[in-house]
């Protein structure tokens, strides 16, 4: 366990189905029903792969989630 565990969070209102995210972090986002990504383990991946998702997003749906940590 590293004590710096970072968590996502995906905006499901903003997110356009591009599924980057999943491709990245396939252990983390998971593509859903509705077209949407969602962080199902929001916590399971580094964190300088869950800061490329971040980044790579091109609408900028996902952001760090302290809560879930
Ligand atoms: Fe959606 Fe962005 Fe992922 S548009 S599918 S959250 S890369």
């Amino acid at each position: 366990m590293t004590p710096d565990k970072k968590c996502v969070k995906v905006d499901s209102n903003t997110c356009i189905g591009c599924t980057l995210c999943t491709q990245i972090c396939p252990n983390v986002f998971e593509m859903q029903n509705d077209g949407k990504s969602k962080a199902v383990n929001a916590c399971n991946d580094t964190s300088e792969k869950l800061e490329q998702a971040i980044e790579a997003c091109p609408v900028d749906a996902i952001s760090w989630d302290d809560k879930a940590a």
